[in-house]
């Protein structure tokens, strides 16, 4: 899907700008070595997640999929000396993945993976009566989009930063017969956040080594 001149145009950023370093590439590595799927953030989309968190002065991140870690070393870095992050894993090698690359880019005492469906997590979350999270990043199975904004609302507190990835998928959003399993759930979060009273959001749309498709950057009201 993607054009061969999108990927060497990304590849020419990173090069020249991203510049991602060992551990992430690392963290690249590993995940084709367990043969898990190249889905990661692209590093010019990590990069921007790190920078969002620095610019928005976040100190307590979550993360909705973790796949091999590669966004949570990103927004890891992003992070001040006293701040943590905890993301959410469905299937214990991706976690199991992701720990080693987490620990490896020295963010083991900052990251806590929590493994089992998102939902139930977000739930015990709640429930735990933690501190509300400045930044959500949410990257998981694309049907439940809107059951994980609802709870970024719910967790987030006022004035924090919410990312949606996957917003276009390759233009699925005006032809959902193209994957009739995740373009509802893409519309539908699509919907909810034009419309949520307590969210502000604009999407971007991106092309490069993930073919075409975008985010969203949303700020609870
Ligand atoms: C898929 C999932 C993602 O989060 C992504 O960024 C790209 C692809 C997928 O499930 O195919
Ligand atoms: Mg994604």
């Amino acid at each position: 899907k993607p054009r061969p001149e999108w990927i060497a145009t990304e590849e020419f950023l990173s090069r020249v700008v991203v510049h991602p370093d060992h551990a992430l590439e690392q963290a690249i590595r590993s995940a084709a070595e367990a043969g898990m799927p190249a889905i990661e953030v692209a590093p010019n989309a990590g990069k921007l997640l790190m920078l969002l968190v620095q610019l928005s002065g976040a100190r307590r991140i979550l993360e909705i999929g973790t796949l091999a870690g590669f966004s949570t070393i990103w927004m890891g870095r992003g992070l001040p000396a006293n701040g943590t992050l905890v993301t959410c894993e469905f299937l214990p090698k991706h976690a199991e993945v992701a720990w080693a690359n987490i620990d490896f880019a020295g963010l083991g005492q900052k990251v806590e993976i929590r493994l089992g469906p998102a939902l139930e997590t977000l739930a015990a979350l709640e429930e735990e009566g933690r501190e509300p999270f400045d930044f959500i990043f949410i990257d998981a199975d694309k049907e439940n989009n809107s059951r994980y904004l609802d709870w970024a609302v719910r967790l987030g507190r006022r004035g924090a930063t919410v990312v949606l990835d996957n917003t276009i998928w390759e233009g699925a959003v005006l032809e959902p017969d193209m994957d009739p399993v995740n373009a509802p759930g893409i519309i539908d979060a699509l919907t909810l956040l034009g419309e949520h009273p307590r969210l502000d959001a604009t999407v971007i749309q991106t092309v490069g080594s993930k073919g075409w498709d975008g985010f969203a950057l949303a700020r609870i009201t």
